[in-house]
């Protein structure tokens, strides 16, 4: 039994990953196709057999489902861009002046209350980390355990995966900055809340504007969720360039999910090489 929910829970967590997240809410179909070959099934399934049908009844009815009331469907929160959230700056921070506009946020933060998550046992609200003056911004889901109790993000297994990739592609943990959609740990690392994703994001979008980085990769379809405002598949997301407050923005699988799926590492070294070329980066060479 607890197999079977450990089971259950993987491919949960590696549809969602790809970009699936309506397994509960009533939402905007991900995959209209497949919304429409589920129908198609579903009335194929409902129809009698022929011999029944025969004995029973010489003609399918479809049966009449009463409509939901409106009342009983929350209501789906709209997404909103990262762009269309605020307007662009209009002067950049200067160089000298990022780490202290940067405190500035966090000390607006302060110890915060503003959604479900402050109260859901969170230890340490997760900022950031790396150089302020970072050219390449990653951007995760939100803390998991360890960075939950150390306060620094992307210090798990998913960050020393993360912390390889960055390597890989010629640059240091410390010359990139580095954090998440929200600041607080979902509890059982869920998937942030809306309201939790909306909130935060304001000091996000500050921390973006900020660093000002040539180049934002999205870690998963979370963080491309919120920061693009679109939901949709990573398939349909991954290889092309996007926007995100005047940055380039690339999307690419989240590390926790190419641990699931080691197969996926040859695809997301190909988001990373394509970001490398924007940023004129060069692999180191193997010793
Ligand atoms: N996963 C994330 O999305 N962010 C972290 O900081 C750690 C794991």
């Amino acid at each position: 039994m607890a197999g079977d929910v450990e089971q259950l829970r993987a491919y949960v967590e590696y549809f969602r990953d790809m970009g699936v997240h309506d397994f509960y809410r009533q939402g905007e179909p991900v995959f209209p196709e497949a919304a429409a070959v589920v129908a198609e099934v579903t009335v194929a399934e409902a129809r009698p057999s022929p011999v029944a049908a025969a004995v029973v009844a010489p003609e399918y009815k479809a049966p009449v489902v009463a409509a939901k009331p409106d009342y009983l469907e929350p209501p789906i929160p709209k997404l909103v861009s990262f762009d269309d959230l605020a307007p662009l700056p209009e002067s950049r921070v200067p160089a000298a002046g990022k780490t202290d506009a940067l405190r500035v946020i966090r000390e607006d933060i302060g110890d915060c209350t503003r959604c479900p998550l402050a109260y859901a046992g969170r230890r340490n609200i997760v900022f950031a980390d790396g150089d302020p003056n970072a050219r390449l911004m990653f951007v995760g889901e939100g803390p998991g355990a360890d960075e939950d109790a150390s306060g620094v993000p992307f210090v798990g297994k998913a960050g020393q995966l993360l912390n390889n990739m960055i390597v890989a592609m010629g640059l240091k943990r410390e010359e990139v900055y580095i954090a998440n959609i929200v600041k607080c740990r979902p509890p059982a690392n869920r998937v942030p809340e809306p309201v939790e994703a909306n909130t935060c994001s304001q000091f996000l979008l500050h921390q973006i504007d900020v660093v000002q980085p040539q180049v934002i990769v999205a870690l998963g379809a979370t963080a491309a969720m919120y920061l693009l405002g679109v939901k949709q598949s990573l398939v349909a997301l991954r290889g092309r360039w996007h926007s995100c407050r005047g940055a380039k923005l690339a999307v690419t699988y989240h590390p926790a999910f190419l641990l699931r799926d080691p197969r996926q590492k040859g695809e997301a070294w190909k988001d990373l090489q394509r970001v490398m070329v924007e940023l004129g980066l060069k692999a180191p060479a193997k010793s």
